[in-house]
């Protein structure tokens, strides 16, 4: 045996706890999280297409679908679980619920994490393309598109250009 079949333990953070997660390296992401109880993780198209799977590894947003677990080793993951601020919901989330930025919401875990990165890396008020940008590559199958590029652009217009994405997300 050789390459990446030798590898059956990956070691990584998991919102915020050192983890180690056992068995085939190359399983998918996605299915090793759900197997550790992160069901705000979902796949949908299992094809890297749809966003649904994304979560954040190292600040940027991954669809995890794709993502072999052996990736993950003495990387930073972060999931819709572990997004809450001081145990509370973030500013991003609260105000996906504010603008009703989702209808079934199963697509919102992967849409609150690009979000995130998105305000993570710029300043000031976002505007409408700007937000769509950074969202390529999620599809809302309830048509949230909207709403939920509303939520974004009122967290962005109410941060301070100084200090552009502390906690809201
Ligand atoms: S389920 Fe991963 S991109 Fe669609
Ligand atoms: S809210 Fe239903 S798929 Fe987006």
């Amino acid at each position: 045996m050789s390459g990446i079949e030798e590898v059956k333990d990956v070691t990584c953070r998991i919102n915020g706890e050192e983890v180690t997660l056992a068995g085939e390296a190359a399983g998918s992401t996605v299915a090793a999280l759900r197997a550790r109880g992160l069901y705000g993780v979902r796949e949908t198209c299992g094809l890297g297409v749809c966003g649904t799977c994304t979560v954040l590894v190292d600040g940027e947003p991954v669809s995890t679908c794709i993502l072999p677990k052996f990736a993950l080793e003495g990387r930073d993951v972060v999931t819709v679980e572990g997004a809450a601020v001081d145990g509370e919901l973030s500013e991003l989330q609260k105000q996906f619920i504010e603008s009703q930025a989702f209808q079934c919401s199963f697509c919102t875990p992967g849409f609150l994490a690009s979000a995130k990165a998105l305000l993570d890396r710029t300043t000031g008020e976002l505007t409408r393309d700007e937000v769509e940008e950074g969202l390529q590559g999620h599809l809302c199958r309830c048509g949230s598109y909207d709403a939920i590029t509303d939520a974004i652009i009122a967290v962005s217009r109410r941060r301070g250009a100084s200090e552009p994405d502390a906690g809201v997300a």
